[in-house]
């Protein structure tokens, strides 16, 4: 799914929001709800903590609450990926109910999934109070497919969407992965029915419930849908204008996500008990990768595309060779040294030089097939969005080893 989450936030949002609740207000601002989207959380200063800012810049007193799905930055992240959505607006039901500033009602926006979820809620939570509701990027009938697939061939795009669809209808995926209760195939509506555990519920079309009928019905509430398509526009409009700064938040974010899932995995999947994540590792990622991995490769792409631009067989295969055997090995050190600097160490080449040469050759097994379909197929905007969602996959590559090899050696742990 989409790289560029947390940018479509900071985007989209603050212009359509503000003149929409501009005429709404009077002597006492009504209060604002958010509901963040897929890999973003409730306060990030990138994201909604951005426009949180704005709005109380415009919005002169107003009350902005911004749901926090679990009692940190992490576990709200998290939980966006793997807490099931029923869950989710319970919590977020329980939330909106105690904080007594709403009680008088307030509008709400929501980004992505989030979006989808607020809606719910309305359904679903007694007296939400809800007056607006602004659905940012909501994929209110679902997700198939692969948003932005088309960098690379369609080939490879449905070869992609038709694992992603056999996996996802499986019950142990939609217990476990946010996502997957939001897939929608469109030609199998059956088995969409029968296996969504959330949307085909809350889009009434397994039964007609009528508590989400009149819950709907009843509100004095207006919708309104701001389409993936023209979001899309913004993120490259973003990048076009922005693209240091830009690409640095979007390879960050990807940083931490990767970061932050593999530990999911390592630490509270595969290990019984499960133990807590390691937070200054992630922050450690968080400031590698916006402050340094992220302009390093902007600039670098910028620069490697003005000199060789095209294309075509021979000059890819240039791209590939400069990238891979100049650039990588500096890269490399330079994240090594990064990484013992933040960690406080001593001696700051010792992890380098123990570990440059196995990790530069699997990332030469890796990168290079990587790093052809980079310069033939992707856009040169879209490079570091691209580096970042591969090291994304080669994150879960190594998990996904890790993980075969404990299950061969103790069968009897699943
Ligand atoms: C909101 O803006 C006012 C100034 O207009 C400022 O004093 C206040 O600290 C801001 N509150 C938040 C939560 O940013
Ligand atoms: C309808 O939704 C409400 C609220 O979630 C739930 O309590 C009730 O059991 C549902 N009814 C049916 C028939 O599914
Ligand atoms: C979907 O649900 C049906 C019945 O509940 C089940 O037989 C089927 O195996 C499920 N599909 C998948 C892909 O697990």
């Amino acid at each position: 799914m989409s790289a560029g989450n947390n940018f479509r936030f900071i985007t989209c949002s603050v212009l359509l929001i503000f003149s929409y609740f501009a005429e709404n207000v009077a002597n006492e601002p009504t209060p604002i709800v958010m509901w963040h989207g897929m890999g973003d959380s409730c306060c990030a200063f990138y994201s909604l903590g951005a426009i949180k800012e704005k709005l109380n810049a415009s919005i002169p007193g107003v009350y902005v609450h911004s749901l926090k799905i679990g009692d940190n930055f992490l576990e709200d992240v998290e939980n966006g990926y793997f807490m099931h959505p029923d869950s989710q607006i319970e919590m977020a039901c329980e939330k909106i109910q105690q904080d007594s500033q709403l009680a008088n009602g307030f509008n709400a926006i929501g980004f992505s999934q989030g979006a989808q979820f607020l809606r719910a809620l309305v359904q679903r939570c007694p007296t939400p109070r809800i007056k607006n509701l602004i659905s940012v990027g909501g994929q209110h009938q679902g997700v198939y497919g692969l948003p932005n697939c088309g960098a690379l061939s369609n080939n490879a795009c449905d070869y992609i969407r038709k694992l992603l669809n056999h996996a996802a209808y499986i019950d142990w995926v939609q217990k476990g992965l946010v996502q997957a209760t939001y897939w929608h195939d469109p030609l199998n509506e059956e088995e969409y029915k029968k296996n969504s555990s959330f949307l085909a519920d809350i889009n009434n079309e397994l039964v007609i419930n009528e508590t989400y009928k009149t819950n709907l019905l009843t509100k004095e509430w207006k919708v309104d849908i701001y389409s993936m398509s023209k979001l899309r526009v913004l993120f490259r409009t973003v990048l076009e204008k922005h693209p240091i700064i830009g690409n640095s938040v979007v390879y960050g974010t990807l940083c931490v996500a990767a970061e932050a899932s593999q530990q999911t995995i390592n630490k509270k999947i595969l290990n019984k008990p499960s133990q807590p994540l390691d937070l200054e590792t992630i922050g450690r990622y968080g400031i590698y990768g916006t402050g340094i991995g992220g302009p390093l490769l902007a600039v670098w792409y910028r620069y490697l595309d003005k000199k060789l631009p095209g294309a075509t067989a021979k000059v890819v295969v240039k791209k590939m060779l400069i990238d891979q055997f100049l650039f990588t090995p500096q890269l490399l050190v330079i994240f090594y040294v990064t990484m013992s600097i933040l960690e406080r160490k001593e001696d700051l080449l010792a992890e380098c030089k123990s570990k440059f040469a196995h990790t530069f050759l699997a990332n030469c097994l890796f990168w290079l097939p990587g790093q052809a379909i980079n310069f033939s197929l992707v856009p040169s905007i879209y490079r570091v969005t691209y580096v970042g969602t591969c090291s994304f996959a080669w994150i879960y590559i190594l998990c996904w080893l890790k993980r075969q090899d404990v299950a061969s050696s103790k069968p009897d742990d699943s």
